[in-house]
Protein backbone atom coordinates (compact mmCIF):
# COMPACT_ATOMS: atom_id res chain seq x y z
CA UNK A 1 0.00 0.00 0.00
CA UNK A 2 3.01 2.36 0.38
CA UNK A 3 3.20 2.74 -2.98
CA UNK A 4 4.12 6.62 -3.28
CA UNK A 5 5.79 6.83 -0.44
CA UNK A 6 8.82 4.99 -2.40
CA UNK A 7 8.37 7.23 -4.98
CA UNK A 8 11.27 9.97 -6.00
CA UNK A 9 11.37 12.36 -8.56
CA UNK A 10 13.82 11.85 -10.92
CA UNK A 11 14.91 14.63 -13.55
CA UNK A 12 16.97 12.13 -15.32
CA UNK A 13 14.00 10.54 -16.95
CA UNK A 14 14.54 9.68 -20.76
CA UNK A 15 12.27 13.13 -22.78
CA UNK A 16 11.22 10.42 -25.48
CA UNK A 17 9.98 7.52 -22.85
CA UNK A 18 8.03 10.34 -20.80
CA UNK A 19 6.31 12.03 -23.66
CA UNK A 20 5.81 8.76 -25.60
CA UNK A 21 3.95 7.71 -21.97
CA UNK A 22 1.79 10.74 -21.72
CA UNK A 23 0.19 10.36 -25.19
CA UNK A 24 -0.41 6.66 -24.05
CA UNK A 25 -2.46 8.04 -21.06
CA UNK A 26 -3.81 10.83 -22.99
CA UNK A 27 -4.97 8.04 -25.66
CA UNK A 28 -6.31 5.26 -22.68
CA UNK A 29 -7.93 8.10 -20.68
CA UNK A 30 -12.18 8.01 -20.76
CA UNK A 31 -13.73 11.55 -21.68
CA UNK A 32 -15.26 13.73 -19.04
CA UNK A 33 -18.70 13.26 -18.01
CA UNK A 34 -20.75 14.79 -16.08
CA UNK A 35 -23.67 12.40 -15.69
CA UNK A 36 -22.92 9.15 -14.28
CA UNK A 37 -22.95 6.38 -16.44
CA UNK A 38 -25.18 3.36 -16.35
CA UNK A 39 -22.57 1.36 -13.88
CA UNK A 40 -22.11 4.38 -11.87
CA UNK A 41 -18.99 6.15 -13.15
CA UNK A 42 -18.47 9.99 -13.77
CA UNK A 43 -15.22 11.43 -15.05
CA UNK A 44 -14.18 14.50 -13.98
CA UNK A 45 -12.17 16.87 -16.53
CA UNK A 46 -8.93 16.99 -14.57
CA UNK A 47 -8.45 12.98 -14.88
CA UNK A 48 -6.26 13.41 -18.08
CA UNK A 49 -4.07 15.03 -17.02
CA UNK A 50 -3.69 13.54 -13.21
CA UNK A 51 -3.42 10.20 -15.35
CA UNK A 52 -0.59 11.98 -16.77
CA UNK A 53 1.46 12.75 -13.95
CA UNK A 54 1.00 9.33 -12.44
CA UNK A 55 1.84 7.84 -15.25
CA UNK A 56 5.11 10.14 -15.40
CA UNK A 57 5.98 9.42 -11.38
CA UNK A 58 5.49 5.38 -12.43
CA UNK A 59 7.90 5.33 -14.85
CA UNK A 60 10.68 7.79 -13.58
CA UNK A 61 10.91 6.03 -10.62
CA UNK A 62 11.17 2.72 -12.32
CA UNK A 63 13.68 4.37 -14.63
CA UNK A 64 15.74 5.70 -11.73
CA UNK A 65 15.36 2.38 -9.71
CA UNK A 66 17.45 0.88 -12.76
CA UNK A 67 19.79 3.61 -13.52
CA UNK A 68 20.75 2.57 -9.82
CA UNK A 69 20.93 -0.86 -9.92
CA UNK A 70 20.59 -2.31 -13.35
CA UNK A 71 17.16 -4.09 -12.98
CA UNK A 72 13.94 -2.27 -13.10
CA UNK A 73 11.52 -3.79 -10.60
CA UNK A 74 7.96 -3.11 -10.08
CA UNK A 75 7.48 0.57 -8.64
CA UNK A 76 4.86 -0.98 -6.11
CA UNK A 77 4.56 -4.01 -4.63
CA UNK A 78 7.96 -4.82 -5.47
CA UNK A 79 8.75 -7.79 -3.16
CA UNK A 80 7.20 -10.98 -3.80
CA UNK A 81 6.63 -13.62 -1.52
CA UNK A 82 5.86 -16.09 -4.09
CA UNK A 83 4.59 -17.57 -7.37
CA UNK A 84 2.01 -20.27 -6.80
CA UNK A 85 0.13 -22.25 -9.06
CA UNK A 86 -3.48 -22.66 -8.65
CA UNK A 87 -6.99 -23.72 -9.22
CA UNK A 88 -9.92 -21.61 -9.60
CA UNK A 89 -13.24 -23.51 -9.93
CA UNK A 90 -16.94 -21.27 -10.57
CA UNK A 91 -19.45 -22.91 -8.17
CA UNK A 92 -22.48 -24.52 -9.26
CA UNK A 93 -25.77 -23.18 -9.10
CA UNK A 94 -24.60 -19.13 -8.70
CA UNK A 95 -28.22 -17.06 -9.10
CA UNK A 96 -28.74 -15.59 -12.18
CA UNK A 97 -27.66 -12.12 -11.35
CA UNK A 98 -23.91 -13.32 -10.12
CA UNK A 99 -23.64 -16.11 -13.06
CA UNK A 100 -22.50 -13.55 -15.43
CA UNK A 101 -19.09 -13.32 -17.37
CA UNK A 102 -16.11 -15.66 -15.80
CA UNK A 103 -18.97 -17.07 -13.04
CA UNK A 104 -21.36 -17.55 -15.60
CA UNK A 105 -20.85 -21.77 -15.64
CA UNK A 106 -19.36 -23.56 -13.12
CA UNK A 107 -15.63 -24.71 -14.54
CA UNK A 108 -12.27 -25.04 -13.05
CA UNK A 109 -9.65 -23.20 -14.28
CA UNK A 110 -6.08 -23.04 -14.24
CA UNK A 111 -4.62 -19.83 -12.24
CA UNK A 112 -0.93 -18.21 -10.83
CA UNK A 113 -1.17 -16.41 -7.60
CA UNK A 114 1.36 -13.51 -6.32
CA UNK A 115 1.72 -12.73 -3.08
CA UNK A 116 3.12 -9.61 -2.58
CA UNK A 117 4.21 -6.32 0.06
CA UNK A 118 3.11 -3.03 -1.16
CA UNK A 119 5.51 -1.37 -1.00
CA UNK A 120 7.75 -0.32 -3.71
CA UNK A 121 11.10 -1.11 -1.90
CA UNK A 122 11.86 -4.73 -0.81
CA UNK A 123 11.71 -4.52 2.89
CA UNK A 124 12.12 -6.53 5.72
CA UNK A 125 8.17 -8.29 6.16
CA UNK A 126 8.09 -7.04 9.72
CA UNK A 127 7.77 -3.73 8.70
CA UNK A 128 4.06 -2.06 8.59
CA UNK A 129 3.23 -2.62 4.73
CA UNK A 130 -0.12 -3.44 2.61
CA UNK A 131 -0.09 -7.00 1.45
CA UNK A 132 -1.01 -7.95 -2.09
CA UNK A 133 -2.56 -11.38 -3.63
CA UNK A 134 -2.98 -11.06 -7.28
CA UNK A 135 -4.54 -14.03 -9.37
CA UNK A 136 -4.05 -14.62 -12.97
CA UNK A 137 -7.17 -16.90 -14.46
CA UNK A 138 -6.05 -18.87 -17.43
CA UNK A 139 -6.92 -20.64 -20.55
CA UNK A 140 -10.34 -18.47 -21.09
CA UNK A 141 -12.06 -19.06 -24.31
CA UNK A 142 -12.27 -16.24 -26.51
CA UNK A 143 -10.55 -13.22 -27.42
CA UNK A 144 -9.61 -12.56 -23.67
CA UNK A 145 -7.25 -15.47 -22.21
CA UNK A 146 -6.88 -14.42 -19.03
CA UNK A 147 -8.75 -12.60 -15.94
CA UNK A 148 -6.48 -11.05 -13.58
CA UNK A 149 -7.97 -10.19 -9.77
CA UNK A 150 -5.84 -7.97 -7.83
CA UNK A 151 -6.05 -7.53 -4.30
CA UNK A 152 -4.91 -5.78 -0.86
CA UNK A 153 -5.39 -6.83 3.02
CA UNK A 154 -7.84 -3.70 3.27
CA UNK A 155 -11.40 -3.37 2.32
CA UNK A 156 -11.25 0.71 1.31
CA UNK A 157 -8.41 2.19 -0.36
CA UNK A 158 -6.73 5.22 0.51
CA UNK A 159 -7.20 7.90 -2.19
CA UNK A 160 -10.51 9.19 -3.94
CA UNK A 161 -9.40 9.56 -7.28
CA UNK A 162 -6.45 10.44 -9.40
CA UNK A 163 -6.17 14.27 -8.82
CA UNK A 164 -6.33 13.24 -4.91
CA UNK A 165 -3.78 10.82 -5.23
CA UNK A 166 -0.99 13.00 -7.39
CA UNK A 167 -1.86 15.34 -4.46
CA UNK A 168 -0.49 12.42 -1.94
CA UNK A 169 2.27 11.26 -4.78
CA UNK A 170 3.57 15.08 -4.70
CA UNK A 171 3.49 15.87 -0.99
CA UNK A 172 4.14 12.30 0.34
CA UNK A 173 6.59 11.17 -2.07
CA UNK A 174 8.72 14.57 -1.35
CA UNK A 175 8.71 13.19 2.26
CA UNK A 176 9.49 15.99 5.36
CA UNK A 177 7.13 18.48 5.90
CA UNK A 178 4.73 18.54 2.94
CA UNK A 179 4.22 14.74 3.92
CA UNK A 180 3.05 15.41 7.36
CA UNK A 181 1.35 18.21 5.75
CA UNK A 182 -0.35 16.01 3.99
CA UNK A 183 -0.98 12.97 6.53
CA UNK A 184 -2.35 16.37 9.17
CA UNK A 185 -4.80 17.51 6.46
CA UNK A 186 -6.39 13.90 5.97
CA UNK A 187 -6.30 12.60 9.55
CA UNK A 188 -9.69 11.15 9.90
CA UNK A 189 -10.63 9.68 7.08
CA UNK A 190 -7.57 8.70 4.39
CA UNK A 191 -4.78 8.63 7.08
CA UNK A 192 -6.45 6.45 8.92
CA UNK A 193 -7.33 4.32 6.76
CA UNK A 194 -3.23 4.08 5.45
CA UNK A 195 -2.71 3.32 9.15
CA UNK A 196 -5.06 0.54 9.75
CA UNK A 197 -4.48 -1.27 6.36
CA UNK A 198 -0.40 -0.77 6.95
CA UNK A 199 -0.54 -2.11 10.71
CA UNK A 200 -2.55 -5.25 9.41
CA UNK A 201 -0.41 -7.89 10.60
CA UNK A 202 -0.80 -10.89 8.62
CA UNK A 203 2.40 -14.11 9.31
CA UNK A 204 1.54 -16.16 6.42
CA UNK A 205 -0.28 -14.65 3.26
CA UNK A 206 -2.06 -18.09 2.93
CA UNK A 207 -3.83 -16.78 6.62
CA UNK A 208 -5.43 -13.40 5.53
CA UNK A 209 -8.51 -11.97 3.52
CA UNK A 210 -7.84 -9.78 0.32
CA UNK A 211 -10.22 -7.20 -1.08
CA UNK A 212 -10.67 -5.86 -4.86
CA UNK A 213 -11.17 -1.87 -2.54
CA UNK A 214 -12.04 -0.51 -5.95
CA UNK A 215 -15.43 -1.88 -8.22
CA UNK A 216 -15.67 -3.55 -11.40
CA UNK A 217 -18.76 -4.69 -13.81
CA UNK A 218 -20.28 -8.28 -13.07
CA UNK A 219 -22.20 -8.33 -16.13
CA UNK A 220 -25.38 -6.51 -15.57
CA UNK A 221 -24.47 -5.41 -11.95
CA UNK A 222 -21.76 -3.56 -10.60
CA UNK A 223 -19.74 -5.96 -7.87
CA UNK A 224 -16.54 -5.65 -5.65
CA UNK A 225 -14.11 -9.13 -4.87
CA UNK A 226 -12.68 -10.36 -1.96
CA UNK A 227 -11.06 -13.88 -1.22
CA UNK A 228 -11.26 -15.43 2.17
CA UNK A 229 -9.46 -18.29 3.45
CA UNK A 230 -11.54 -21.05 3.61
CA UNK A 231 -12.61 -21.99 7.23
CA UNK A 232 -10.78 -25.01 8.49
CA UNK A 233 -7.37 -24.10 7.81
CA UNK A 234 -4.35 -24.37 9.84
CA UNK A 235 -1.16 -22.64 9.03
CA UNK A 236 2.31 -22.19 9.37
CA UNK A 237 3.64 -18.84 11.00
CA UNK A 238 6.43 -19.52 12.97
CA UNK A 239 8.93 -18.15 11.13
CA UNK A 240 9.93 -14.37 12.00
CA UNK A 241 13.26 -13.53 9.40
CA UNK A 242 12.79 -10.66 7.40
CA UNK A 243 11.87 -13.04 4.68
CA UNK A 244 9.03 -14.17 7.47
CA UNK A 245 5.80 -14.22 4.90
CA UNK A 246 7.76 -16.17 2.09
CA UNK A 247 9.16 -18.60 4.01
CA UNK A 248 6.06 -19.71 6.61
CA UNK A 249 3.97 -20.25 2.87
CA UNK A 250 7.05 -22.34 1.57
CA UNK A 251 7.00 -24.34 4.95
CA UNK A 252 3.35 -24.46 4.80
CA UNK A 253 2.90 -25.45 1.17
CA UNK A 254 5.74 -28.31 1.21
CA UNK A 255 3.50 -30.11 3.78
CA UNK A 256 0.04 -29.23 2.18
CA UNK A 257 -2.28 -26.94 1.05
CA UNK A 258 -4.40 -24.10 0.83
CA UNK A 259 -7.40 -22.78 -0.10
CA UNK A 260 -10.04 -19.55 -0.55
CA UNK A 261 -13.46 -18.38 -1.33
CA UNK A 262 -13.45 -16.07 -3.83
CA UNK A 263 -16.55 -13.91 -2.96
CA UNK A 264 -18.47 -10.93 -4.78
CA UNK A 265 -20.33 -8.10 -2.77
CA UNK A 266 -23.09 -6.64 -5.51
CA UNK A 267 -24.01 -3.12 -5.51
CA UNK A 268 -27.30 -3.36 -4.53
CA UNK A 269 -27.72 0.43 -2.98
CA UNK A 270 -26.11 2.53 -5.56
CA UNK A 271 -26.54 6.07 -3.04
CA UNK A 272 -24.46 4.35 -0.21
CA UNK A 273 -22.37 2.34 -2.77
CA UNK A 274 -19.94 4.92 -4.77
CA UNK A 275 -18.25 3.80 -7.81
CA UNK A 276 -15.65 6.66 -7.83
CA UNK A 277 -14.74 6.72 -3.97
CA UNK A 278 -13.00 3.68 -3.18
CA UNK A 279 -12.14 5.37 0.31
CA UNK A 280 -16.03 4.15 1.15
CA UNK A 281 -16.42 0.67 2.37
CA UNK A 282 -19.97 -0.78 0.63
CA UNK A 283 -21.68 -2.02 3.44
CA UNK A 284 -21.73 -6.05 4.36
CA UNK A 285 -25.19 -5.72 5.66
CA UNK A 286 -26.59 -3.86 2.61
CA UNK A 287 -25.15 -6.59 0.56
CA UNK A 288 -22.90 -9.50 1.79
CA UNK A 289 -19.93 -10.75 0.08
CA UNK A 290 -21.34 -14.25 -1.41
CA UNK A 291 -18.58 -16.86 -2.64
CA UNK A 292 -18.97 -17.21 -6.23
CA UNK A 293 -15.23 -19.79 -6.96
CA UNK A 294 -13.13 -21.41 -4.13
CA UNK A 295 -9.29 -21.15 -5.32
CA UNK A 296 -7.26 -24.15 -4.28
CA UNK A 297 -3.53 -23.92 -3.96
CA UNK A 298 -1.81 -27.95 -3.55
CA UNK A 299 1.13 -28.43 -1.97
CA UNK A 300 4.21 -27.58 -3.96
CA UNK A 301 7.59 -25.44 -4.30
CA UNK A 302 6.51 -21.64 -4.97
CA UNK A 303 7.83 -20.54 -8.94
CA UNK A 304 11.57 -19.65 -8.86
CA UNK A 305 11.80 -15.57 -8.00
CA UNK A 306 13.00 -14.76 -11.72
CA UNK A 307 10.11 -16.57 -13.08
CA UNK A 308 7.45 -14.86 -10.87
CA UNK A 309 9.17 -11.61 -11.01
CA UNK A 310 8.75 -11.53 -14.69
CA UNK A 311 5.12 -12.21 -14.72
CA UNK A 312 2.74 -8.91 -14.54
CA UNK A 313 -0.82 -8.36 -13.42
CA UNK A 314 -3.11 -5.76 -14.04
CA UNK A 315 -7.04 -5.22 -13.18
CA UNK A 316 -7.58 -4.09 -17.18
CA UNK A 317 -6.28 -8.23 -17.78
CA UNK A 318 -10.67 -8.67 -18.08
CA UNK A 319 -13.15 -9.71 -19.86
CA UNK A 320 -15.83 -7.31 -20.71
CA UNK A 321 -18.36 -8.40 -18.37
CA UNK A 322 -15.72 -7.16 -15.30
CA UNK A 323 -13.94 -3.94 -16.36
CA UNK A 324 -12.61 -2.34 -13.89
CA UNK A 325 -14.71 0.76 -12.62
CA UNK A 326 -14.42 4.10 -11.08
CA UNK A 327 -11.04 6.89 -11.69
CA UNK A 328 -8.60 4.99 -9.42
CA UNK A 329 -8.95 2.20 -11.73
CA UNK A 330 -9.24 4.35 -14.83
CA UNK A 331 -5.44 5.63 -13.57
CA UNK A 332 -4.46 1.94 -13.50
CA UNK A 333 -5.00 1.18 -16.87
CA UNK A 334 -2.06 3.48 -18.45
CA UNK A 335 -0.10 3.49 -15.13
CA UNK A 336 0.03 -0.63 -15.10
CA UNK A 337 0.95 -0.84 -18.48
CA UNK A 338 3.39 1.41 -18.44
CA UNK A 339 5.33 0.19 -15.53
CA UNK A 340 4.77 -3.72 -17.12
CA UNK A 341 6.16 -2.66 -20.11
CA UNK A 342 8.98 -0.31 -18.90
CA UNK A 343 10.17 -3.52 -16.78
CA UNK A 344 10.25 -5.70 -19.79
CA UNK A 345 12.24 -3.47 -22.06
CA UNK A 346 14.89 -2.67 -19.51
CA UNK A 347 15.44 -6.30 -18.14
C1 LIG B 1 -3.78 5.17 -8.34
C2 LIG B 1 -3.70 4.06 -7.65
C3 LIG B 1 -2.68 2.98 -7.90
C4 LIG B 1 -1.46 3.04 -8.50
C5 LIG B 1 -0.78 4.27 -9.08
C6 LIG B 1 -0.90 1.71 -8.48
C7 LIG B 1 0.33 1.34 -9.01
C8 LIG B 1 0.81 0.06 -9.13
C9 LIG B 1 1.98 -0.33 -9.88
C10 LIG B 1 2.88 0.62 -10.65
C11 LIG B 1 2.13 -1.68 -9.76
C12 LIG B 1 3.22 -2.56 -10.41
C13 LIG B 1 2.72 -2.99 -11.79
C14 LIG B 1 3.76 -3.79 -12.57
O1 LIG B 1 4.87 -3.30 -12.82
O2 LIG B 1 3.45 -4.94 -12.98
C15 LIG B 1 1.05 -2.14 -8.92
C16 LIG B 1 0.86 -3.44 -8.54
C17 LIG B 1 -0.18 -3.85 -7.75
N1 LIG B 1 -1.26 -3.11 -7.32
FE1 LIG B 1 -1.53 -1.15 -7.58
N2 LIG B 1 -1.78 0.86 -7.86
C18 LIG B 1 -2.89 1.60 -7.50
C19 LIG B 1 -4.02 1.15 -6.87
C20 LIG B 1 -4.21 -0.14 -6.46
C21 LIG B 1 -5.41 -0.63 -5.83
C22 LIG B 1 -6.67 0.18 -5.53
C23 LIG B 1 -5.21 -1.94 -5.58
C24 LIG B 1 -6.25 -2.80 -4.91
C25 LIG B 1 -6.34 -4.07 -4.96
C26 LIG B 1 -3.88 -2.31 -6.06
C27 LIG B 1 -3.28 -3.56 -5.99
C28 LIG B 1 -2.09 -3.91 -6.57
C29 LIG B 1 -1.50 -5.24 -6.49
C30 LIG B 1 -2.06 -6.45 -5.72
C31 LIG B 1 -0.32 -5.20 -7.23
C32 LIG B 1 0.69 -6.33 -7.42
C33 LIG B 1 0.40 -7.07 -8.72
C34 LIG B 1 1.45 -8.14 -8.93
O3 LIG B 1 1.58 -9.02 -8.05
O4 LIG B 1 2.14 -8.10 -9.97
N3 LIG B 1 -3.32 -1.18 -6.59
N4 LIG B 1 0.26 -1.06 -8.55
Amino acid sequence: MAYPISWRACLLAAGWLVLSELSLAASLASEPSAEPSVDGEIVPAEEEAATAAVVQHVRDSVQAGYDKTGKAFRDAHRKAHGCVQASFTVLDQLPPKLAQGLFAAPRSYSAIVRYSNGSGSSQDDRSADGRGMAVKVTGLAGPVDTQDFLMINHPVFFVRDAADYVGFQNDVGGGGLAAAGWLLRHLFHETRIIVSAATTKVLNPLNSPYWSMTPYKLGTEQMKYAAKPCAGGTFYEKSDTPNRLGDNMAIQLSMGGACFDFMVQTRTVPAEMPIEDPTIEWSDVLSPFVPVARIVIPSQTPEAAEVCEARSYTPWHNLPEHRPLGGISRVRQAVYEASANLRKQLK
